[in-house]
């Protein structure tokens, strides 16, 4: 079983990816999306999205990072994919799932879902442009208001020559509403012969079992479970229990003290409120310390608040 941490935009950098890869379980990180428009961008839009590149493409735990794009040219996002990889990305991933509607507007993301031959284009474009040693994945929905296309779009995919398909179970309309439709998974698997990666709403080991079982897919990408359950990966391969809350108000102070180093906390309050808003999902202490978190806009006054918890 390949377990691969999610993109999550605004939520998974590299600091959590470094924290999380540390905690284990990992095969594979993808970063947050770079959006492509219309020209080659230069190394430090990269670099900064994904430091890993300044050693060797992998975390310090040693768990590849690969580079995830969003954009509609094909020409271009081959041009900034061999940029990627030339700066040290192991590969590339290519996303057709987002559903933000800045990002629709401009035609990137799900909305292509509804557009098979350009989702063919960019896949080729890419995979052509790349030197067959490094990988060319995909992240798809099931599709964008429905699953008239789910088929047609795999096997586009699959046919431009990705290395490797994950599949978010869910629709754009869908959005994050639960079910994520797994058995879907295992219908596109008897029509494509790439590797594919099952997602959508696997928060502890049995919903992970189940979701192999369902969708006849023994890889795995864990979002937002992996963010409420720092060592869910562990928690599914090792039945490891979920991490005790002291530990992970230790691994909050740790992140808050990199978060605020790395960008002079401009952007430390939201990413650790929305890390909340996940966690309180699985810890009850959790919910009590949000409640007087999203009161707090200053850093230090958040990593007060953390501290007192921790004396507790
Ligand atoms: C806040 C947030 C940001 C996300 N950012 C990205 C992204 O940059 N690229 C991408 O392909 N998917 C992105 N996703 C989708 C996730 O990678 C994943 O497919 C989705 O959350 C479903 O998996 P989960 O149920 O395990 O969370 C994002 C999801 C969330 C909630």
């Amino acid at each position: 079983m390949q377990i691969v941490l999610a993109p999550m935009e605004g939520v998974v950098d590299h600091l959590m990816r470094e924290m999380l890869t540390q905690i284990g379980g990992y095969d594979l990180c993808i970063t947050e999306f770079v959006r492509v428009v219309d020209q080659k961008l230069p190394a430090r839009v990269f670099t900064r999205l994904c430091p890993e590149l300044l050693q060797g493409g992998k975390t310090r735990a040693g768990t590849p990072v690969r580079v995830q794009l969003l954009g509609q040219e094909p020409g271009w996002l081959a041009e900034n994919a061999v940029r990627a990889v030339e700066l040290g990305s192991p590969g590339i991933d290519l996303n057709f799932g987002c559903p933000a509607k800045a990002v629709n507007k401009s035609r990137g993301g799900a909305v292509l879902l509804k557009d098979t031959e350009k989702l063919y284009q960019i896949v080729k474009a890419v995979r052509d442009a790349v030197p067959p040693a490094y990988a060319v994945s995909a992240k798809i929905r099931l599709g964008y208001e429905d699953t008239s296309l789910t088929l047609d779009n795999a096997c586009a995919i699959a046919a431009a020559g990705a290395s490797s398909l994950a599949i978010h179970a869910r629709t754009k309309t869908d959005g994050y509403r639960p079910p994520a439709y797994w058995p879907w998974i295992a219908k596109i698997k008897q029509q494509v012969s790439i590797p594919l990666i099952a997602n959508g709403e696997i928060w502890n080991a049995q919903q992970a079992l189940l979701c192999q079982q369902q969708s006849q897919c023994q890889d795995i990408m864990l979002g937002r479970g992996a963010l409420a359950m720092p060592n869910l990966a562990q928690h599914i391969r090792l039945q490891q229990p979920a991490m005790p809350w002291p530990q992970v108000l230790q691994l909050l102070m740790q992140y808050s003290e990199f978060e605020i180093a790395g960008d002079k906390g401009k952007y430390y309050a939201n990413r650790v409120k929305q890390w909340f808003s996940y966690l309180k999902l699985q810890y009850p202490e959790a919910q009590h310390v949000f409640s007087q978190l999203r009161l707090l806009s200053k850093s230090q006054d958040i990593l007060a608040l953390l501290q007192q918890q921790l004396a507790k």
